[in-house]
C-alpha cells in the first residue's frame, strides 16, 4: 500500500530509555527536572514485589524526598485519582514517578492533570481537553502490554456510571519512560498472557486504524511479529529474560503505534465491558478480538493480509476468504495457547447487558478510528458473538 505523503502526520513519544536496569536512572531524570520531592505512585502488588522500596531507595540516596501513594486498584477509579492529587498537593511534591502496570500509570497521569488544573478528573473526559501542563512525569512499566508509559491515553473508571472514560491528549504523554524488562520478572503467566494479548490488540488495531500512517505502521507490524513468535514461549517460561525483553520491546512498539494511530472497536467495546464489570482490560480485549477482526475484515482486507503475514502466514496464492480464515485461526490458536479462551458469558455478561454496553462503546473515542463504521446494532451483534 502506498501513502499520500502530502498528508500531515504527527508522532508523539516520551524520551525512552529501553533496557535492563533502565529503572535505576530514575534519580538522574528526576534531578534533571529539579525534583526536591517526588510523588511515587504504585499499587499494593508492585509494592509487595519490592519495586517501590527499590525506587524510593534510589531517589532518597540522591537526596530527593519521596511520598508514596499506593491507593490504586485495578481499573483506577475517579476517587483514587482525586485522593492522590490531594496528597500530591498537601505534600508539596514537584515531580511524579509511577512504577506499575496500566492502573498506577493511568492514575499518575490523572493525578498530574488534576494537580495542574485544580478540578475534578471528570472534567477532562475526551480528546484534547487539557489546557495546563502536568508536572514532570517519569513512568516505569512493570507489565509488557498496556503501554501507558508511552501513550497519549489515560483511562479512568467512573464507578457512578459503571463506565471507563478515555482522556486522549499529547499532554498525557509522560516526559520519560524507563522501560526495563527486569521489572516484568514478577509477572505471573496469566498476567503475562493478558498484557501480551492487549499489546497484540494495540498493534492490530493501530495497523488497521483510519489514523494509521507510515510512522505507526512499522512499529505495529514489528510488534505483531514479535508477539506472535515470543508470547507463547514466554507464558510457558516466564523466567526467560530474553523472551521478556522481546515482549517488552513489542509492547513498546505497539504502544507507539496505537498512541499515534489510535485504536478501534475492540478497545471501545472492552472499555465499556471493563467499566461495567471491573474486569481485567487484557482479558476483555482477548475475548473480543477475533469477533471484531471478522466484523472489520472486508473494510481493510489488504491491511489484514499484512497482519496475517506478520503472524507468519504465507499468504501468497491464497484467496481473500482463505487469508481471513487462516488469520482468525491463528488468533484463536494463540489465545488458546496462552490460556485466554473464556467467553463473555463466563465473566457474568448477559444478553440483557448488551444494549447498555453497546451504548457506552459507541461513545468511546476509539470507535472513531475503527476501519468499519459501526451502528449500535453492529456493536450489539459483535458482543452477542463473543457471549
Ligand atoms: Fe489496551
Amino acid at each position: 500500500m502506498s501513502y499520500d505523503i502530502s498528508a500531515l502526520r504527527k508522532f508523539v513519544s516520551p524520551e525512552i530509555v529501553f533496557g535492563a536496569g533502565s529503572r535505576k536512572a530514575v534519580a538522574n531524570f528526576a534531578s534533571n527536572f529539579g525534583a526536591r520531592h517526588v510523588f511515587l505512585v504504585s499499587d499494593p502488588g508492585v509494592e509487595k514485589a519490592g519495586w517501590v522500596t527499590e525506587i524510593v531507595d534510589i531517589l532518597v540516596t540522591a537526596g530527593i524526598r519521596v511520598t508514596v501513594f499506593t491507593g490504586v486498584s485495578p481499573n483506577p477509579k475517579v476517587d483514587e485519582v482525586m485522593a492522590g492529587a490531594e496528597l500530591y498537593r498537601s505534600s508539596e511534591c514537584d515531580v511524579i514517578v509511577a512504577i506499575g502496570g496500566g492502573s498506577p500509570m493511568d492514575c499518575a497521569k490523572g493525578i498530574g492533570i488534576v494537580s495542574a488544573h485544580g478540578r475534578s478528573i471528570l472534567d477532562f473526559e475526551g480528546v484534547d481537553t487539557i489546557t495546563s501542563p502536568s508536572p514532570p512525569m517519569i513512568l516505569i512499566p512493570t507489565t509488557a502490554g498496556t503501554s501507558a508509559d508511552v501513550s497519549q491515553f489515560a483511562i479512568i473508571s467512573d464507578p457512578d456510571r459503571r463506565f471507563k472514560f478515555s482522556i486522549i491528549s499529547k499532554a498525557v504523554v509522560p516526559d520519560v519512560a524507563l522501560i526495563d524488562p527486569e521489572v516484568t520478572e514478577t509477572m505471573d503467566a496469566y498476567l503475562t498472557a493478558c498484557t501480551g494479548v492487549d499489546a497484540l490488540v494495540h498493534a492490530i488495531e493501530a495497523f488497521v486504524s483510519t489514523g494509521s500512517g507510515p510512522l505507526t505502521d512499522t512499529n505495529a507490524l514489528e510488534a505483531i511479529r514479535l508477539i506472535n513468535r515470543n508470547l507463547e514461549p514466554l507464558v510457558r517460561n516466564t523466567a526467560d529474560a530474553h523472551l521478556r525483553e522481546q515482549i517488552m520491546l513489542a509492547s513498546m512498539q505497539a504502544g507507539l503505534a496505537f498512541s499515534n494511530a489510535i485504536l478501534g472497536a475492540v478497545h471501545a467495546m472492552s472499555h465499556s465491558l471493563g467499566g461495567f464489570l471491573d474486569l481485567p482490560h487484557g482479558l476483555c480485549n482477548a475475548l473480543l478480538l477475533e469477533h471484531v477482526v471478522a466484523y472489520n475484515y472486508t473494510s481493510a482486507e489488504e491491511r489484514f493480509r499484512r497482519v496475517a503475514e506478520a503472524m507468519d502466514i504465507d499468504t501468497r496464492g491464497m484467496s481473500k476468504p482463505v487469508i481471513k480464515q487462516r488469520l482468525m485461526e491463528r488468533i484463536v490458536a494463540l489465545k488458546s495457547a496462552v490460556g485466554l479462551e473464556a467467553k463473555l458469558a463466563k465473566l457474568g455478561v448477559t444478553t440483557s447487558d448488551i444494549p447498555y454496553l453497546s451504548g457506552f462503546a459507541l461513545q468511546d473515542p476509539c470507535i472513531l478510528t475503527n476501519p468499519r463504521k459501526s451502528s449500535r446494532r453492529d456493536v450489539e451483534v459483535v458482543y452477542e458473538e463473543a457471549l
